[in-house]
Order: C-alpha cells, then structure tokens, then sequence
C-alpha cells in the first residue's frame, strides 16, 4: 500500500495539487489543483457527467452557491448541520468529538486491543446526542493526542455552514451561507426544470459544483476539506418505488467506478449506522486509502423530506401532477452525492503503482500511475528520438497535429528513457516516438504504458489508434 506522503509529494512535484495560498503559509483545509490535476479533475467530472446525463430521464443544472437563506432553514441545516465539538483545557486544541473517539478506537486496534476497541466502537455507533460522546471521553479517558490532557470542555453542537452578507451591511437581515452541499440548488429548482424540460417521474437532475463546510478538523490530505466539489444527482420518483431506485442506482455508481479502472478490491460498501436527518436509507462506496477506507459517495433514499419542506416554506407547490392516472404526488428522492477531490484522491492512489524494471542492464524502480486512458491528464506525450535530422521539426508537426484532439505534451529533453519515465510517472498511455524510420516511411513508434509494448503505426492511423483504445 502506497504511503499517503508519497502521493502528496508525487502531487506537489509533478504538479497535481498545490497547498493553497502556500507563499503565506497555507491555509488548512483548502487545496489548490496545479495544470496537471485540473485536467484529472475534469477528466474525472467529464466522465461523471456523460455517464449521467447522456440518457433519456436525467438533465442537468448549476445553480448558484449562494441561496436564499430561508433554503437552509427549509432543508434542515440550520437546526441540524452540525457536528459535535469537544476542547481540550490543557492544549486548547478542538475536535469532532465522534473524530476522537475514532482515532482512539484505531490506536487500540493497531495495539491489538480488539476487545476493548469493539466494545467502545459498539458505544460510539449508538450515540445520539453530545452527552452520550461525552460519557465515552469521560469514560475511557481518551487523551488529547496533542497534550496528553484528558481535562475536557463539554460537547458541544458546531454549525459547519460559511456564513457571509449580501450587500454592504454586515447585519443580520443579509446574513447568507456558502451553500454546504449542492444538492439544495437542485430540489428548489425542481418545478422549474420539471416544466421547462417536459420530464415526468421517474427522472433525475445533475449537478457539479463546489461545496463548503467549516470542518473542524481537516485531514488526510483532500479528504476533508473545507471548500470541496461534489457531483450529485436527485432522482425523483412515485413513493413506493424507492427502494427498487436505491438498488439501481447503488449498482450504477459502483459499475461507474469499475469502469473508471477502480480496482474492486479496493472498494466496498458501508450501510450507513446512523442516518442524516432527511433520509430513511443510506450506503456509501467506500476506497482503501493508504490511512483506510473512506466514503467518497452515498447513495441515499432521502424520501420526500426536502421537497415537503420546500413547499411548506416557500409556499409553492412541489408536486408531479399525472393528468393521465388523475392522481398528484410529491416525489420520493434517491440521491447519489460523490465527492469530486474525494474520486481525485482515490483515482490517484489506485493508479500509483512501483514497478521493478531493468534499465540499461541495472535494476530500477518504475514509478507509474495507472490511470484509465480516459482520465489520465495527458493522453499522449510525442518525442523526437534525437534532435537532429529533421526529427524534431517532424515530431512537433505531429505534437500540433494532435492537440486538436488530445492533451499532448512534446518533450525533447535528455535521454529517451527518461522521457518515458517522466510520463509514466504522470499517467501518460501513450508516448509517440519519431525515428528514423520515420522519416524514409512515415511510420512511428507508439509505447503503451502499463505493458511498455511498442507497436509502429503510419502516421495517417495515430488519431484512430489512440480513438479506439480511449
Ligand atoms: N447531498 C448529500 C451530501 O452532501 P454527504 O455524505 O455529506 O452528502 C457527499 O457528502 C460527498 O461529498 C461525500 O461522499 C464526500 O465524497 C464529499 N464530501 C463531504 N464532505 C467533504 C469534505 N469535507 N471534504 C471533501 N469531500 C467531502
């Protein structure tokens, strides 16, 4: 299993992800993604949106980040987005009181204190209220990782939303919120697109777009972050038919990430124990990453819930009307809500992989990502063999020639070997060589990542050849 360092430091060498505003030190929990990540970023929300919106019964929105803030009182975050904090007296540090407690749980297992762990694990997934995370601080003396202490404030309930004004006076009636999922801006918008685009349930709405919670503690890199995207669709559905719904689309996003060359065996399936405050079902996908495994998506069955209390609250109508079977409903919702930089992460940590090669008759270490030729950040990297000859002037013409199709990076620096080396470790499928050969028939080389296998091509084929592996 790859270190969890070893990503970052791949990640910052090569130009993937960047420690936001790093100059004046970073800020926690805010990451920014470098020219190669962004175009892993877009390969990863390009795919998502084509697998779920190219498709009869599904359409697309992007509806803005700021809402009105009586959205928020209507979905239950106000009163309910929120997550229990506990501080520690000795080292003033803050936690997620759940969070603690989880760390504490791992450090036992890792000491193979099995019982022990078990039997506080048994009590965290049956806690309800702060209290009941408090009996367990208390009551096994869970120290501050940071201090040691084990003097503790009491648990109290933290709002996760970003507040913010509109307009120029800070005061109370302007007070807004950075929306915390995205998938508000689809549920007020649900009349509209119902109308507008004649969809009748079932159908579903898509959505991309940045999210923000206050987390209280940030950590692992991308996985929890205060400013995230999320990829989510709400499909709506007659009551009674969720839970046939739930199970379809639970298989669809798990074959989403198969096909997206996840490795199953890194992937499973987690119920949730205890259920948001909209849903009646839940079960996220989980990956292994290097510090174990981690939601990066939830299905959820989130009944009529938002849409009942967007009615109730804004006064308006969310109902199907069936003018065929006289009959009018609010819809029942399945949700299936991904983390976009969560994919990234878990993208990038089943590609990286480290391979022992012979090299000019030395033994080497190979460091290759694996991507999927569809989300690697650049499909083809094209090299003349020497830079002399006439090669290079070739080998550029080919460079200009694909990047209307592709993402090409043309390389002519040091040894042909290196080249390689240099877009394996990014992920590259194809490497395109010009030789001399190249020059007398018009063929080239083309080597392929994973199995280093070379085949020689016409120049006349490139497109269709790299077309038909994508
Ligand atoms: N609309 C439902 C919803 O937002 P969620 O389980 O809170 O559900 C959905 O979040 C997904 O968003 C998660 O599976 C995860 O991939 C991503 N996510 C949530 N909080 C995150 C954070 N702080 N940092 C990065 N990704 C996050």
């Amino acid at each position: 299993m790859v270190k969890l360092e070893t990503i970052i430091s791949l990640a910052k060498r090569r130009g993937f992800v960047f420690q936001s505003s790093e100059i004046y030190g970073g800020l926690n929990g805010f990451w920014d993604y470098g020219p190669l990540g962004v175009e892993l970023l877009n390969n990863i929300k390009q795919s998502w949106w084509k697998a779920m919106t190219y498709r009869d019964d599904i359409v697309g929105v992007d509806a803005s980040i700021i809402m009105h803030p009586k959205t928020w009182v209507a979905s239950g975050h106000i009163a309910q987005f929120s997550d229990p904090m506990i501080d520690n007296k000795t080292s003033k540090a803050r936690y997620r009181a759940d969070n603690l407690i989880e760390e504490f749980i791992r450090k036992l297992n890792n000491k193979h204190k099995f019982d022990l762990a078990k039997e506080i694990e048994e009590k965290l997934n049956k806690c309800q209220e702060n209290n009941d995370y408090f009996k367990i601080i208390i009551d096994y003396q869970i120290p501050d990782p940071v201090s040691g202490s084990t003097d503790w404030t009491e648990v109290r309930n933290f709002n996760l939303m970003f507040k913010t004004f509109v307009g120029p006076v800070e005061d109370e009636s302007g007070t807004v919120f950075l929306r915390p999922e995205s998938a508000q801006g689809i549920f007020v918008n649900f009349k509209n697109v119902m109308d507008a685009s004649r969809m009748k349930p079932p159908f579903g709405i898509a959505q991309i777009g940045k999210a923000f919670r206050n987390e209280i503690n940030t950590k692992n890199f991308l996985f929890r972050t205060r400013e995230f995207e999320q990829m989510e669709m709400q499909y709506f559905v007659k009551p009674g038919s969720e839970k046939d719904w739930f199970e379809y689309w639970k298989e669809q996003r798990w074959n989403w990430y198969i096909e997206m060359g996840m490795q199953p065996e890194k992937l499973r399936w987690k119920p949730h124990e205890k259920l948001a405050h909209y849903a009646n079902n839940a079960i996220d996908i989980e990956f292994e990453f290097p510090f174990g495994f981690g939601e990066i998506e939830g299905i959820h069955s989130r009944t009529n819930f938002d849409l009942t209390n967007h009615q109730s609250h804004s006064g308006k109508k969310m109902e199907y009307v069936d003018t065929v079977n006289q009959e009018r409903y609010v819809p029942y919702v399945i949700e299936t809500s991904g983390g976009v930089s969560r994919a990234f992460m878990a993208f990038l940590c089943n590609a990286y992989d480290e391979e022992k090669i012979i090299d000019e008759g030395k033994e080497d270490t190979r460091v290759v990502l694996r991507f999927d030729a569809k989300l690697a950040p650049i499909t083809l990297a094209v090299f003349p063999l020497v830079n002399k000859d006439g090669m290079p002037e070739y080998a550029h013409q080919i460079y200009k020639d694909m990047q209307k199709y592709f993402r090409v990076q043309y390389d002519t620096a040091g040894a042909i070997g290196r080249r390689y080396r240099r877009q394996d470790e990014i992920g590259t499928p194809f490497c395109l060589t010009v030789d001399g050969q190249t020059l007398i028939d018009h063929t080239v080389t083309i080597r392929e990542r994973d199995s280093m296998l070379q085949d020689r091509i016409n120049v006349s084929k490139i497109r269709d050849y790299i077309d038909r592996r994508i």
